[in-house]
């Protein structure tokens, strides 16, 4: 169940024990997310828990994943340590900044979220965090509150200059559905994954084990990039907010006063920005054969505009489709290495999966796992029980 706000706490919401919190696969638009356009990721069913006790004193953070542990006093305001406990840490921080003063506590950490995989390890750390913080210090917040504090606890504490997508929909995301995101205005609407065709469809993600890390410079260098390219539109256009609002030919006009590397960058967010509302309308017609086209034709941006795909990636996506059953490949997430994300005829799926990681064996002597993925609810609490329940109370 996602988060309701606005629900009052039952009962058995306030015996809340773990909070849970989803990776996600992004179907298609990618970098759109720090200049005001469109994606549209699912949630999938990898999951971090994060279970919270309180403690005598100070704040205690501890992992199944990392040895490292991190002990503070609760009026610690130290920089960040360079460990994992830097997600954590950063989303108490962005809560002692709105004056929620958790009282102290022990936070451990656990899940199966592949890491630097592309898949949103990070926000799925961070949105989990924030909710466990939450209950602890019995404050609450409204979902998208969540997601943005939680964004800001990875830009300003953690220092890694990610959008909103992630935090937002491992936050908000619905069973069956994937999450069309406007990361201007956060307003969002949910799309079937089973509409006509796409009922006989399954969503593949191939993991290249090519780590990617957004901390890294690669993402905060094609950032700069394209903003560069950003600023020059927006100066010459009377009325354009970002590149969301952007056309081809405003860019094609602008072409002379930016660098090759901003016109190519801003070229593939404003085509990608076309390719989310057309994949939106291939979603609402359940046709697979154009969804799929549109994916790959994601891919080709991403390579040659873009510019943040590997080799191994590439591989990836020109194997993908020339299987039987796929209907469309590209690369997902911030890039640099990570996953692919496969739209594959369910009868197919298994046949697919094989051969794509035998082809990959042999190209690269790496062993790449397939996740074959269904689109799962957002962040929830458990109880006791076992049952998902409200969140915040
Ligand atoms: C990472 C970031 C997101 C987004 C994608 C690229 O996943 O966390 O905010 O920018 O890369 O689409």
């Amino acid at each position: 169940m996602p988060i309701e706000p606005n629900s009052r706490p039952t009962e058995s919401a306030c015996s809340a024990i773990s909070f849970e919190a989803p990776g996600r696969v992004n179907l298609i638009g990618e970098h759109t997310d720090y200049t005001g356009g469109l994606v549209l990721p699912m949630a999938i069913p990898f999951t971090t828990v994060a279970q919270i006790s309180g403690a005598a004193e100070g704040y205690h953070f501890s992992s199944a994943t990392f040895a490292k542990t991190r002990t503070m006093s609760v009026s610690d305001r130290s920089p960040k340590s360079g460990n994992w406990s830097d997600y954590p840490v950063g989303v108490l921080r962005q809560l002692q900044l709105l004056n929620i003063e958790p009282p102290p506590f022990s936070l451990s950490i656990s899940g199966n979220v592949p890491l630097g995989a592309g898949l949103s390890s990070s926000a799925s750390v961070e949105v989990a965090t924030a909710m466990a913080l939450l209950h602890h210090a019995s404050a609450s917040l409204a979902p998208e509150e969540i997601a943005t504090l939680c964004r800001r606890a990875e830009n300003e504490y953690v220092g890694s200059p990610c959008g909103i997508m992630d935090q937002f929909v491992v936050t908000a995301a619905v069973a069956g559905h994937a999450l069309l995101l406007n990361t201007r205005d956060l307003t969002y609407e949910l799309l079937p994954m089973n509409s006509g065709g796409l009922a006989e469809c399954k969503i593949v993600v191939a993991n290249s084990g090519v780590k990617h890390s957004i901390a890294g410079g690669d993402y905060g260098l094609r950032r700069r990039e394209l903003e560069a390219g950003q600023s020059v539109l927006v100066g010459r256009f009377k009325g354009l907010r970002d590149l969301g609002d952007a056309t081809l030919d405003q860019l094609a006009a602008c072409q002379g006063d930016m660098s090759p590397e901003s016109y190519r960058r801003c070229r593939h967010i404003i085509s990608e920005n076309a390719r989310v509302r057309e994949a939106r309308t291939a979603m609402l017609d359940g046709d697979p054969r154009r969804l799929g086209e549109v994916m790959t034709a994601a891919h080709a941006s991403e390579r040659d505009d873009f510019e943040c795909s590997v080799e191994e990636i590439d591989f990836l996506v020109d194997t993908a489709v020339s299987l039987a059953g796929c209907y469309g490949a590209r690369l997902t997430g911030g890039g640099f290495g990570g996953c692919t994300v496969n739209l594959v005829q369910a009868s197919h799926v298994d046949e697919f999966s094989t051969a794509l990681r035998s082809a990959y064996r042999e190209r690269f002597g790496i062993n790449a796992e397939t996740y074959t993925c269904e689109a799962v609810d957002g962040a929830v609490a458990r109880t006791a029980q076992g049952s998902k329940e409200m969140p915040i109370c």
